[in-house]
C-alpha cells in the first residue's frame, strides 16, 4: 500500500526557498533598530493596497485588529447590531464586539457557504424595521440599530458582492469585508461590468497575515483597505493609541501597530502570492478532476461564475465526516474542520439567546465540511493520493449503509 504522508500545509519548504532574502529583511531591521513603523510598513501598505486594488492599506498588529479597527472607524458605536454569518472563525465576531457591537447573524448560501443575501434581504425586510424619527434601522427583537454587515469571503471565496452592497445602500449600513481568507480572491461585479480584487468593495476591508493564510507573516500581522482616506487616517490613529504625532492623542486608540520586520518579510512573500494562489487554483482543478464521476456521497467546493477564488482552503462535504476524517488521519493524511460549530451555538454566545435551528444551513455545513490538504506545492502525487484514500473511505461508508439497508429490509 502507497503510503506516503500527506500534510494538511507545509510552511516550512516556502520560508527555506525564501530565507535567504527574510534574513536580509531581519538583518536590516536589526542595523537600524527600526521596528516599528518606518520605510518598511509604508513600502509594504503600498504594494498591498496595488494588489488589492483599494486606494489605502493600513498595517496593524492581527486580522481580528483590522476588523475592530474597520468597524470602529466605520462608525459602528457601542450598543450598535453587527451582521455577519454564523460559519466563520470567531474573530469575526470578537471584532464586532470588541467594537462595542452585538453580533447577529443571517444564514450562508447552501453551496457557496458565504453569506446568502436572500436571507440579508429578509433580516432586513422582516426582522428590522426603521425608526421613522431617526431614519435608522433597527432590530425589531432588540430595538439596537443595525448599523453595519461583515460578509466573510470564506475559504478564499468572495462573498456575493453586488446584492450584498445594493442592501447596505438601501439600508445605510456600512460594509466591512473579512478579507482575512482571501488574499488576491475576485468577484465579477455586474453592476460595475469588472472583476474586483477582494478588499476593494466594501467600505473597508479586513486581512489577516497569520502564518497560514495564503500571505502568511512570520508572525502575527494584519492589515485593512480601504477606498475613503478618512476612514484609513482613523484607523492609522486607533492603531497607534490615538496619536496624530507623538504623545499627542486625538483618541483613545490601542496598540495594533504592524511589526517592521513583519511587514518587510510580507514586501518580499508578496511578490509572490499570485503565483502561488494560482498554484492553489490549479490544485483544486486537480481535486476536481479526480474526484469528477465519484459517487455522490461527496459534495466539492462550488465556484460560481462570478467568483475567482484562492482556495485559501478545499473543503469537501460529506455525511459521515468525522469517519472520514478518521480514516484519513489512518493512511496518514491530515485535513481540518473549518469550522466544527457554527458560532451562534458557540458557548461564548450563550447569552444572545440563540438556538439549535436558527440557522440551518450553517448548522448542517459546519457538522460536514472537511478541509483536504492544500498549499502551493501539493505535487499531484499526494493529490492523487489524497483522493484514492477519500473514494476508499467513502465508498466502504456507502456500502456499509446499504447492507444496513438490506438487513433491516430483511
Ligand atoms: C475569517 C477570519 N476572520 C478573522 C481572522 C482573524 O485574523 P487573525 O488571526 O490574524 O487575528 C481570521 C484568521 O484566522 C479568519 O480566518
Amino acid at each position: 500500500m502507497n503510503d506516503m504522508k500527506v500534510p494538511f500545509l507545509d510552511r516550512v519548504t516556502v520560508h527555506r526557498e525564501l530565507q535567504e532574502e527574510l534574513v536580509g529583511i531581519f538583518k536590516a531591521a536589526l542595523g537600524t533598530a527600526g521596528f516599528i513603523g518606518g520605510p518598511m510598513v509604508q513600502e509594504f501598505e503600498q504594494d498591498f493596497a496595488e494588489f488589492c486594488e483599494a486606494r489605502c492599506c493600513v498595517g496593524v498588529g492581527s486580522g481580528t485588529d483590522a476588523l475592530r479597527f474597520a468597524l470602529i472607524a466605520a462608525g459602528v458605536r457601542p450598543g450598535d447590531t453587527v451582521v455577519t454569518v454564523p460559519l466563520t472563525f470567531i474573530a469575526t465576531t470578537e471584532a464586532i464586539s470588541q467594537a462595542g457591537g452585538r453580533p447577529d447573524f443571517v444564514d450562508i448560501h447552501d453551496r457557496t457557504y458565504t453569506m446568502d443575501s436572500e436571507k440579508l434581504r429578509n433580516y432586513l425586510e422582516n426582522e428590522c424595521t426603521r425608526d421613522s424619527y431617526t431614519d435608522q434601522i433597527r432590530n425589531k427583537r432588540t430595538g439596537s440599530p443595525v448599523t453595519a454587515v461583515v460578509p466573510v469571503h470564506l475559504y478564499g471565496q468572495m462573498a456575493e458582492m453586488d446584492p450584498i452592497l445594493e442592501l447596505a445602500a438601501q439600508y445605510g449600513l456600512k460594509v466591512i469585508e473579512d478579507a482575512c481568507q482571501a488574499h488576491g480572491a475576485r468577484y465579477y461585479s455586474k453592476k460595475r461590468g469588472n472583476w474586483r480584487a477582494a478588499g476593494s468593495m466594501g467600505h473597508a476591508a479586513a486581512f489577516s497575515f497569520y502564518p497560514g493564510k495564503n500571505l502568511g507573516a512570520c508572525g502575527e500581522a494584519g492589515a485593512i483597505t480601504t477606498n475613503d482616506e478618512a476612514l484609513a487616517q482613523t484607523c492609522r490613529l486607533l492603531r497607534d493609541h490615538g496619536q496624530s504625532k507623538k504623545y499627542f492623542h486625538d483618541v483613545e486608540g490601542y496598540n495594533g501597530r504592524l511589526d517592521a520586520i513583519q511587514a518587510g518579510f510580507l514586501k518580499v512573500k508578496l511578490r509572490h502570492l499570485k503565483k502561488w494562489n494560482e498554484e492553489r487554483r490549479k490544485n483544486a482543478n486537480h481535486y476536481n478532476e479526480l474526484f469528477a464521476g465519484s459517487n455522490g456521497c461527496i459534495t466539492l467546493p462550488y465556484e460560481p461564475e462570478w467568483s475567482r477564488g484562492v482556495y485559501h482552503l478545499y473543503v469537501l462535504r460529506v455525511a459521515d465526516r468525522a469517519r472520514l476524517q478518521k480514516g484519513l488521519e489512518a493512511a496518514g493524511i491530515h485535513t481540518g474542520i473549518h469550522y466544527p460549530i457554527a458560532l451562534h451555538l458557540a458557548k461564548a454566545y450563550e447569552g444572545l439567546g440563540f438556538r439549535l435551528g436558527d440557522f440551518p444551513i450553517a448548522e448542517q455545513t459546519a457538522s460536514q465540511i472537511l478541509s483536504l490538504p492544500m498549499f502551493p506545492g501539493l505535487s499531484l502525487d499526494q493529490q492523487r493520493r489524497v483522493v484514492t484514500e477519500v473514494l476508499r473511505i467513502v465508498t466502504d461508508m456507502h456500502r456499509s449503509t446499504l447492507d444496513k439497508d438490506n438487513a433491516s429490509a430483511a
